[in-house]
């Protein structure tokens, strides 16, 4: 069962944190929180920027380019909210390492190591781009860390932008390359973007729904997002592909 909510939207600043006028167990979990946020903006910078150097359609360059300098500014927005709370980018990120090897990390890290093509670049946007804008604009907006929910603003008209792109570029991908491509594309990446999401019913997540830091438990997440893919799928003429129910999810 979820928590009762224990503070309000935008009602705990940086000062409070700094000065200790919180339970400390709020400062973990809310740098814990950020330090997974602004490594996730950074990795698909990261992929944006490789995507970019590949970059075989030269249409599509100007686009790519924006989304990478946006993608940018989301990190290094989320990194300065850590700097606010005494906690550098080096120490933020090096706090994160183990998470790296989690299923939640495994769609950035894909797009920022070894995404390839147009395909791929595409599938990321629908895995990293979509999944961001459902976390940021749900889960973020509201946030009881008043400088974490101005930066979700923030991020979040930008985010509607990329959101658009990968659905502009979905339906340009059918056309071109064919239901039975997207397809196939889409089976490779589905459960990783879906484990971005991260598991249900942790600890950590009680605690950010506890705090305020989250206002929805990951799998209800995972569900919209799903349901959202699916009715934009179908109007292509593609099915979703079919997924095994617990996390971390798999082809079923
Ligand atoms: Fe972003
Ligand atoms: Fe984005």
């Amino acid at each position: 069962m979820a928590p009762r909510r224990e503070f309000t939207p935008r009602s705990v600043e940086a000062e409070d944190v700094r000065l200790g006028r919180v339970d400390p167990h709020y400062a973990k979990t809310l740098i814990r929180l950020l330090a997974a946020h602004a490594l996730a903006e950074k990795l698909t910078a990261l992929g944006y920027q490789r995507a970019l150097e590949a970059l075989a359609d030269e249409a599509l360059r100007p686009v790519v380019e924006k989304n990478l300098r946006e993608e940018r500014r989301h990190a290094a927005l989320v990194y300065r909210a850590l700097g606010e709370i005494g906690v550098s980018q080096t120490e933020a990120d090096r706090a994160m390492m183990p998470a790296l090897k989690a299923p939640s990390f495994e769609a950035p890290l894909r797009f920022a190591r070894r995404a390839a093509g147009a395909l791929d670049l595409l599938m990321a946007s629908l895995s990293l781009d979509m999944t961001g804008l459902i976390m940021i604009g749900i889960n973020y907006k509201d946030s009881s860390y008043a400088p974490h929910a101005q930066a979700a603003e923030r991020i979040l008209e930008e985010e509607a932008e990329h959101e658009m792109f990968g659905a502009g570029e979905l339906a340009r991908a059918v056309e071109r390359c064919g239901c039975e491509a997207v397809g196939e594309a889409l089976r490779g990446w589905l459960p990783a973007a879906v484990n971005f999401f991260g598991p249900p019913g942790s600890g950590f997540t009680y605690d950010c729904l506890r705090f305020g830091l989250k206002a929805r438990d990951n799998d209800e997440l995972a569900e919209l997002y799903l349901s959202m893919l699916e009715r934009r799928l179908s109007h292509l003429g593609i099915e979703l592909p079919k997924l095994t129910r617990g996390y971390p999810h798999a082809l079923a």
